[in-house]
């Protein structure tokens, strides 16, 4: 489309205040431009755009892929400059060995292609929620300096499946244009509808549809796809990753570790948190921090630099009742 109609769909969504028709033009001016290689000003306006992005929530991702909304085009992806270093992620000792080696080999991409053996491509991460999987995709693309190429898996599975391979090629489509790590997330949507007989045969073609794309695909990318219901994956889809990685729970050692990182800021009575560490069997990565965030808020509004261990058992409390509410819908759902 030539600039000029570009600006006027720009315009007009602005003045009428609607903020995901603006998006998609700015995105179109943004795919314009990559058209005709100007990845530096390209970049640049991806990231205004980003600046201070959340990730999408799952409710507008589906909404915005909703082929029967006709209103709104489908919200594939997100291009996300993620600012997590590696050192804020708490990884077990065989996980962390097997990112470095992720990192190492793009940085030796050509060196290795040029020397017959291919890098690193694809990673599988599978485990319980709130365990880092999102957060680990955001920290490789942070280290390799690329952007993260955020796809929520189920809003691709569209509701009409046929689409769903078109929706697929054109995520790699645009992948192929620069560097990213792409991440599909959520590619538990594969596994949930395996349970439905109506959508077998359909899920599997879009499966296999997914995997020849992978493979077909040869940018300088890597490609991870991230499940917490990876009993239902077959061992197809596994062996076709070319590495995986486990997260699991915590330890209490981690959970130390994870208290004291995000609430570096403030000082505290040396165990006002590890007294609590027997109740949190259940606690991920995710609740400990919660715990810290919860503190350091109060200290902050309270112009306190030091917390307590009533502070603190005031935060666990909370994130308690969370991690109990959580227990139980878990168990509902067998
Ligand atoms: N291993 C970790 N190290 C440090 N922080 C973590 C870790 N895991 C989770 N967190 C914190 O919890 C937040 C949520 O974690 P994340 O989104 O990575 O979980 P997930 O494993 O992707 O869960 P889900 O299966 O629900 O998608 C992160 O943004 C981060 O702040
Ligand atoms: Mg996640």
């Amino acid at each position: 489309m030539v600039q000029a109609d570009l600006v006027k769909k720009l315009l007009s969504s602005f003045k009428s205040n609607d903020k995901e028709g603006f998006i998609r033009a700015a995105n179109e001016v943004i795919g314009d431009e990559r058209k005709k290689n100007h990845h530096a000003l390209a970049d640049e306006m991806q990231s205004i755009i980003n600046r201070g992005a959340q990730f999408p929530s799952k409710d507008m991702a589906t909404l915005m892929a909703s082929p029967g909304n006709s209103k709104v085009q489908p919200l594939l992806f997100q291009i996300i400059y993620p600012d997590k270093p590696l050192s804020h992620v708490v990884l077990s000792p065989v996980n962390k060995v097997k990112i470095e080696q992720i990192i190492r080999e793009f940085h030796k991409w050509d060196l290795l292609k040029n020397n017959g053996v291919d890098p690193i491509r694809t990673a599988l991460f599978y485990g319980p929620p709130g365990c880092g999987k999102t957060f680990t995709a955001q920290a490789i693309a942070t280290e390799i300096e690329v952007p993260l190429l955020y796809v929520r898996f189920d809003a691709i599975v569209s509701s009409y499946l046929g689409e769903t391979s078109g929706n697929i090629r054109k995520v790699f489509d645009y992948a192929s244009n620069d560097r990213f790590v792409i991440l599909f997330d959520e590619f538990d949507a594969i596994a949930r509808s395996r349970n439905d007989q109506y959508e077998h045969g359909e899920i599997k073609r879009v499966v296999n549809a997914f995997l020849q794309q992978i493979d077909n695909f040869n940018s300088r990318s890597i490609i991870i796809a991230a499940t917490n219901f990876e009993q239902s994956l077959d061992y197809a889809i596994w062996r076709r990753f070319d590495t995986t990685l486990k997260f699991d729970m915590p330890s209490d050692a981690d959970r130390k570790y994870l208290f004291r990182l995000n609430i570096r800021r403030f000082a505290g009575a040396e165990n006002a948190f590890d007294v609590f560490l027997p109740e949190m069997s259940d606690f991920t990565h995710n609740d400990v921090e919660r715990i810290a965030v919860e503190v350091a808020k109060k200290l902050l509004i309270e112009g306190r630099k030091m917390y307590t261990k009533e502070d603190v058992e005031q935060a666990f409390t909370h994130q308690k009742e969370l991690v109990s509410l959580r227990r139980t819908q878990y168990d509902s759902e067998g």
